[in-house]
């Protein structure tokens, strides 16, 4: 098995200045990519701001001979952030959506302000630093895009009503990018990590944080940008040394007459078959959904 190499690849790590940005930060360094380590450096809630947790992290890839720049940019601002990886290494390659926040509350307690604050990080933000580097993976024809959902998104969770949105409408963005990106070599991919980090220090024992370590999320991260990797579209749990792809999943359905009008009494008398997923199907594309419902069209 040769190594995954990213020399002269130029790799952008959002967030980089802890918890799981920072391990891929080291691994893309450690194995040749020059990375610019974004961090706002704010609390785990979104407050403040703080260089230094991007500057460490520069100092230990440096000191260990590999190449990076420190940004201290929100992702909001993504023009900032990719104008700081051409201005230094003169091209980008690898994005790695990473950052985030989290404001944690039961829906009936939750303010305007939490759901913008997690909106504006995490989906604006990624939506901020995609769109600019956009432009240069076309027109390069070669781009390695990570989205970072959550299992809070694919399945909810209590008290995050917000992050789960966000999270699950960023696996809705990279369906899309790599569908338009396709043609260009640009791949984007989803993963929902679990790792210990300052985020989930807050909602698991000491001892559970300290074994879910950051580097067993990493390794996929760097399968899914290296330049061997052609699938997009995909949606990755990750975590304590296990990973797996999760694909859609639809009941065979029932298709009613259509020459006749449609009752609700017709859906509860067929309710059981519509639920029913014995044999179900995996639409892999949008297309391929719609097809069946419209095959039901010659149903009469
Ligand atoms: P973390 O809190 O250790 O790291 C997140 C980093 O993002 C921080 O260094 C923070 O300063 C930075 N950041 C926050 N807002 C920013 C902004 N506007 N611009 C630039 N940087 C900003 O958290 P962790 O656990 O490493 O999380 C990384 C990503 O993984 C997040 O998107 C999180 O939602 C996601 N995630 C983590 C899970 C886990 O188990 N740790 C579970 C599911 C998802």
């Amino acid at each position: 098995m040769p190594a995954l190499n990213f020399d002269d690849r130029v790799v952008i790590v959002t967030g980089a200045g802890n918890g799981l940005g920072r391990s891929h930060a080291l691994a893309f360094a450690a194995r040749g990519a020059r990375v610019v380590v974004n961090d706002l450096g704010g609390s785990a809630t979104g407050e403040g701001r703080d260089a230094s947790a991007a500057d460490r992290v520069v100092a230990e890839i440096i000191a260990t001979g590999g190449e990076a720049v420190a940004n201290h940019d929100s992702v909001t601002d993504g023009g900032r952030i990719v104008e700081c990886a051409l201005d230094n290494f003169g091209r980008v390659d690898v994005l790695v959506n990473n950052a985030g926040i989290l404001r944690d509350k039961a829906f009936h307690n939750m303010t305007d302000e939490d759901w913008d604050l997690v909106y504006n990080v995490h989906v604006r933000g990624a939506y901020s630093v995609s769109h600019a580097a956009w432009p240069y993976l076309r027109e390069q024809e070669y781009g390695r895009l990570i989205f970072t959902a959550s299992a809070a998104g694919i399945y909810g969770n209590f008290g995050q009503a917000n992050y789960s949105m966000a999270k699950l409408g960023l696996h809705g963005l990279a369906q899309t990018l790599a569908i338009e990106g396709a043609k260009r070599n640009i791949v984007a991919n989803t993963i929902a990590p679990i790792a210990g980090s300052r985020m989930t220090a807050t909602i698991m024992p000491p001892q559970i944080v300290e074994q879910l370590k950051p580097a067993f999320v990493t390794p996929l991260v760097l399968k899914l940008c290296h330049e061997s990797q052609r699938d997009g579209g995909g949606l990755y749990e990750v975590g304590a040394g296990w990973m797996g792809k999760l694909r859609w999943e639809r009941s065979k359905g029932h298709g009613f007459p259509v020459s006749a009008p449609l009752t609700p009494e017709d859906v509860v008398a067929q309710w059981e078959r519509i639920t029913d997923f014995t044999d179900a199907d995996h639409p892999a594309s949008g297309q391929a959904a719609l097809m069946s419902m419209i095959g039901n069209l010659q149903n009469r």
